[in-house]
């Protein structure tokens, strides 16, 4: 990655904000700039790593190891208040989904190295018209493993690229971010709350979302001989004879000290903005490693804009999403050679068993 590309001229304006009820999200030119350099940069570097790849594989920038890919359900709550209701959360709805969990770090690591946690969950089928490849009809919710996200801007994005100690010496919070968000030990990633982080609209409220599995879970532990792909083989073994769950919750924004919008450095308070639960996600008894799932697990592609309107994205962070994952996903799917693919429920390996319900 050459950072002395890194736009000097670039200035950040706090430009998501509630203004006497309406939701406010401009994007400025020198934004726009800032993020196209951005997403140059980072094609850089995933073109750098193809051409080192031992399997010739060009991977995702961010997230390239998955440690499971599953098909699932997502199933709308039976009673929704008609203020939350949108052409996608319609009460009782469901849709068929697929799953992708990763860990974080921009290089493929065996499992048991402490890191970052995701899961992407992309609903199929749906109405209404998206943001971005709205003939897809694909609903993407993207979570990861902490409650906050580790920096604020595309500035200290450019910042985090570029000579990486001196940059983290000068942000001590950043560095407090990334060593909070990789200090747990994770069992299984069937076994985790996951937090969107970022805000998004529902409606013309403002809310982020989190999934946290149904049934209780412990303090995670790596078991003995665990080899480099445990996670994924964890939740293989569970699927092969057991169906899993998460509850999807929403939390609402109340006020910019307790739910500020544009922190993301910090959770939102959830005394004050409790999770409330508006849906479940059904994980059918199936085979996760099955050579169709591991390929769809490449190919696959998530991007928050993956969104109708009334869930639109917003805040900086999510701005810089929408361009980089557009054209990093775009890449990876050329250089894999397979530049048209795009997923749609027909792609879904069958489950093993039924889908029950879990409530
Ligand atoms: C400036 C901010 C961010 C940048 C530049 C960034 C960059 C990226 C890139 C390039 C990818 C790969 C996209 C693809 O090739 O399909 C990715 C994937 C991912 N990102 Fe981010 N990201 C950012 C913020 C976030 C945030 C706030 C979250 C929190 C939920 C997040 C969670 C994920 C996850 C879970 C994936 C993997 C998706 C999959 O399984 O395919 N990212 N990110």
């Amino acid at each position: 990655m050459k950072c002395s590309l890194l736009p000097h001229f670039f200035i950040l304006f706090n430009m998501t904000n509630v203004l006497n009820g309406q939701i406010v999200n401009k994007e400025s030119p020198e934004e726009t700039r800032g993020i196209e350099t951005l997403a140059g940069a980072i094609s850089e570097t995933v073109e750098e790593r193809f051409s080192n790849d031992e399997e010739g594989i060009a991977r995702r920038d961010a997230h390239p190891k998955a440690t499971g890919c599953a098909r699932a359900e997502f199933r709308l709550n039976a009673k929704l208040p008609i203020e939350w209701q949108t052409p996608l959360f319609q009460p009782g709805k469901s849709y068929p989904a697929f799953i992708r969990y990763s860990n974080a770090t921009g290089a493929v690591r065996p499992d048991e190295i402490p890191d970052a946690r995701g899961m992407a969950v992309k609903l199929f089928d749906i109405s209404g018209t998206t943001l971005i490849n709205p003939d897809n009809r694909h609903h993407d919710f993207i979570f990861a493993s902490d409650n906050k996200f580790f920096l604020n801007s595309l500035s200290e994005y450019f910042g985090f690229l570029g000579n990486r100690d001196e940059f983290l010496g000068n942000n001590p919070d950043i560095l407090a971010n990334i060593r909070e968000a990789t200090s747990f030990v994770l069992s299984s990633p069937l076994e985790k709350q996951y937090f969107s982080q970022v805000p998004y609209k529902l409606n013309d409220r403002v809310v982020k979302y989190s999934v946290k599995p149904c049934q209780a879970f412990g303090p995670g532990v790596v078991p003995e001989n665990a080899g480099p792909d445990y996670l994924s083989n964890a939740m293989n073994r569970k699927l092969k004879t057991e169906e899993a769950c998460f509850n999807f919750m929403v939390q609402f924004y109340v006020n910019d000290e307790v739910t500020p919008i544009n922190n993301v450095m910090v959770a939102w308070n959830e005394s004050e903005a409790p999770f409330i639960k508006v849906g479940q996600i059904i994980i059918p008894r199936q085979n996760t490693q099955s050579e169709k799932m591991l390929e769809l697990c490449e190919n696959v592609s998530y991007n928050p804009f993956h969104a109708i309107a009334e869930h639109e994205p917003i805040g900086a962070i999510n701005r810089i999403r929408r361009v980089v994952y557009q054209s990093i996903a775009s890449l990876r799917r050329s250089l894999n050679q397979v530049p048209d693919f795009v997923m749609t429920s027909s792609d879904l390996p069958e489950p093993v068993g039924p889908t029950c319900n879990i409530d």
